[in-house]
């Protein structure tokens, strides 16, 4: 199977080759960009490959058959780059190398680095890293006299794309979220890779947002904050495969801090696992923020190790004191299950199903539950708050029978 697979792989190459030779440099026609052997590209980590990349693209996006460019073996430095489209036809960029920002913070008026904006029919792979640089920002030095703190880059932004594949791609230390995806149509990442301390704040893999049909499969995500985080308007999404942890687990929301939000509807997270995370699967509301809804929405088949809520449903998320403790979230939770999940908890709140008594959560199933916790604090216990959930399989610990927590949750 390696063997067919590499041989189309490289048939496929050697007749991109054989265009790009019969085509000449920049003709109409498609074929393969080298940045380096055409646009002069320098893997020596300090010449800018911003111009190089750019000119390549514009060359690349003009064409009116399918083309590729190859950023090839090395390591280069990028100061930042946004790759436009719409472009003449479907594109693909291949980097091979590792590509690293600028370590220094303050040196980006946008909360961005590498931008993919409004381009169909695009595939990113090649197994090169993509290095955010990121460790200079995690202590938050500075910050109080400056404003950059709130411009931190994204290391890779994908906005308004239809029909992509990110493929074999690695995003190292990103000094804010490693992957924004907003308003994308249609989206796959496979065996992408997301590496960042635990200690790095901020630092969420994937945070997908206003877009319908992404998929996030057979990937790992090691980093500080969520490992993959879904906000408002996204539609069909579906998370197969992924490996978490450490950080916070995947998370729904948190919805409804803003006004006018898109409702979220139809997300499967199916055959992950979380080690040492925070949260497992969770989905999180605003008290009295603003109306919204979420439906069907699935967990399923998810292994959990020393995992600190492995199931979570919040609706009284409170960090940093920033709601009105007083007020129920508005936001309407319904259809949600969650089947097969086991293992570990590293605390005795091992499910919370927290919900709205203004608008209790409908339609919640738990099925197959088995997570243990050992320690001085007690075997694992269940909460519910405004929730009767339909039950079934084998469960452990016993649905909703522990008293309630007091108090919102303090901490992200
Ligand atoms: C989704 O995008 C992929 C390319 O990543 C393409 O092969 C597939 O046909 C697209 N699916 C639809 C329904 O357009
Ligand atoms: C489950 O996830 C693993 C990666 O963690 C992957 O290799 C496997 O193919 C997935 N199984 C299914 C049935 O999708
Ligand atoms: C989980 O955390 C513990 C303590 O920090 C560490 O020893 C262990 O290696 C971690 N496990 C994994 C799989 O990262
Ligand atoms: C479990 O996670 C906690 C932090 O949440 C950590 O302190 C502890 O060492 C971990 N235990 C194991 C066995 O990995
Ligand atoms: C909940 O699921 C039922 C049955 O599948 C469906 O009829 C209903 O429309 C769903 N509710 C929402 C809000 O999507």
């Amino acid at each position: 199977m390696a063997i067919q697979f590499n041989c189309v792989s490289s048939m496929l190459i050697l007749v991109l080759l054989s265009i790009s030779s019969v085509e000449g440099q920049g003709g109409g026609g498609g074929g393969v960009i080298d940045v380096v052997a055409k646009f002069g590209a320098k893997a020596d980590e300090k010449t800018d490959l911003s111009k190089p990349l750019l000119d390549a693209w514009k060359e690349a996006c003009a064409t009116t058959s399918p083309a590729k460019i190859v950023i090839p073996k090395g390591i280069y430095f990028l100061s930042t780059a946004t790759l436009d489209g719409p472009c003449k036809a479907p594109i693909e960029l291949q980097v091979e190398g590792t590509v690293k920002s600028l370590a220094n913070p303050g040196a980006f008026k946008e909360p961005k680095w590498i931008t993919f904006n409004r381009i169909e029919n695009f595939k990113l792979f090649g197994g090169g890293l993509f290095d955010g640089q990121g460790t200079t920002a995690y202590k938050r030095e500075g910050c109080k006299n400056h404003d950059y703190c709130g411009s931190l880059p994204i290391n890779l932004r994908f906005d308004f794309l239809t029909n992509a594949m990110i493929q074999d791609i690695t995003t190292k230390d990103s000094k804010q979220f490693h992957v924004n995806v907003l308003g994308c149509k249609n989206i796959t990442f496979e065996h992408f890779t997301v590496s960042a301390p635990d200690e790095s704040p901020n630092t969420d893999g994937i945070h997908i947002g206003g877009s319908d049909g992404v998929n996030v499969l057979n990937s790992e995500i090691k980093t500080g904050d969520d490992c993959v985080s879904i906000g408002d308007g996204s539609k069909n999404l579906v998370i197969n495969g992924v490996t978490c942890g450490p950080g916070h687990g995947i998370s729904i929301g948190s919805l409804e801090l803003f006004k006018n939000e898109e409702p979220v509807d139809g997300v499967t997270v199916k055959n992950c696992s979380f080690t040492n995370t925070s949260n497992g699967v969770r989905i999180k509301t605003w008290p009295g923020a603003e109306r919204g809804t979420c439906s069907n929405i699935h967990f399923e088949d998810i292994t959990v190790t020393n995992v600190s809520s492995p199931i979570i449903i919040d609706q009284k998320y409170c960090p940093w004191n920033k709601c009105k403790i007083n007020e129920e979230s508005k936001v309407k939770l319904s259809n949600i299950s969650f089947k097969n999940i086991h293992g570990t908890s590293a605390l005795p709140e091992a499910v919370k199903i927290i919900c709205s008594a203004t608008l209790p959560c409908e339609n919640v199933e738990l099925a197959d539950i088995e997570i243990t916790h050992s320690g001085p604090t007690g075997p694992a216990v269940s909460q519910c708050s405004n929730v009767k959930p339909k039950v079934s399989g084998k469960q452990n610990p016993a649905p909703c029978s522990a008293p309630l927590p007091a108090k919102p949750t303090p901490t992200a």
